[in-house]
């Protein structure tokens, strides 16, 4: 069954001139299937390149909505209508623009994991893997970041020379990960690197060895020679670590480690998506227009 959704999307693919975007977090056969699979930051790169007509984003919502905003002559689809990431929801334009009259002196940056009409509030967008960058890129002394709470402290230990006003949103999936879980597993494997993702509690990225976006971790545990390795990020991300690295062994940090609306995007539901040309991503005009600025603004700097 699973072998006909592949052969059947492969035909739609070539048939409606499709791309298939997948992010590091989902299942070991969308991924398969995808012509890309990556971070945040990459996606949103192909998003904004592709000569396609269509972008099915295989990942959660304010993906696809980004990548409707930096390609709006394309039909960009998200197979399942309500994978959503919470994170984003944690958040509103209105909120921010309460930050902005609180601390006018203030530029506003925003992680990309936020609706199009946050973006459309703030100067420039990041991504876990461009946030330092991004930030030491401003001018303002002061900087308003949301809605992450904890990438916005892990960018306040590495730019010291400006103010972070931190939003306080959160990642449910990372945020379960515990300190008595990385002692615990320490244990087990003594000489193991811990790999983790800055979304986690800063008190499990002070126990780590390295922080990275999901492409940044799945990079470095090619580079290093340990054979044991500690992952401190979504599930999704040992699909790609062991089909490149299959000499290694890989143990997630914590089994609080999945995302649920990652997980949401199926196969059928990628050949529903193709067939149907369902869920249309549309975003207001208005909207879009200040919304591609703040992810413009990003894109130059990275
Ligand atoms: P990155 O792939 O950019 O590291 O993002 C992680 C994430 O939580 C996406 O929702
Ligand atoms: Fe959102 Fe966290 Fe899931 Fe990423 S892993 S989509 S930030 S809930």
């Amino acid at each position: 069954m699973e072998h006909n959704f592949v052969d059947e999307i492969n035909r739609l693919k070539r048939e409606r001139n499709a791309i298939i975007l997948a992010h590091n977090y989902q299942v070991s056969e969308v991924q398969d299937i995808a012509d890309i699979v990556g971070d945040s930051f990459s996606l949103s790169k192909h998003a904004a390149n592709t000569k396609h007509d269509v972008i099915v984003f295989c990942g959660v919502h304010f993906m696809a909505e980004s990548a409707k905003i930096l390609s709006p002559d394309k039909t960009v689809i998200l197979p399942v209508r309500d994978a959503g990431c919470p994170m984003a929801d944690m958040v509103t334009a209105e909120g921010i623009r309460e930050m902005r009259e609180k601390y006018p002196e203030a530029a506003v940056v925003t992680y990309v994991n936020s609706s199009a009409e946050v973006k459309a509030e703030s100067d420039i967008c990041c991504t876990s893997s461009n946030a330092v960058k991004v930030v030491q890129s401003i001018k303002n002394k002061q900087i308003i970041f949301a809605p992450d709470e904890n990438l916005g402290r892990y960018i306040a230990d590495k730019v010291k020379d400006k103010e972070i006003i931190l939003w306080k949103g959160f990642c449910i999936t990372h945020k379960r990960v515990r300190t008595d879980e990385v002692v615990k597993i320490k244990q087990y494997y003594p000489n193991a690197k811990i790999l983790v993702h800055p979304e986690c509690e800063a008190e499990v990225q002070n126990m780590a060895d390295f922080l990275g976006s999901t492409s940044e971790i799945i990079q470095y545990a090619k580079q290093i020679p340990d054979k044991d390795i500690i992952i401190g990020t979504e599930e999704g991300v040992l699909h790609a670590l062991k089909k490149q690295n299959p000499d290694k062994n890989f143990y997630l940090l914590s089994p609080g480690l999945i995302c649920a609306n990652m997980k949401k995007t199926r196969l059928q539901d990628v050949y529903q998506a193709l067939l149907n040309m369902q869920y249309q991503i549309e975003v207001d005009a208005e909207i879009r227009g200040k919304a591609l600025k703040a992810l413009d603004e990003m894109l130059k700097i990275s």
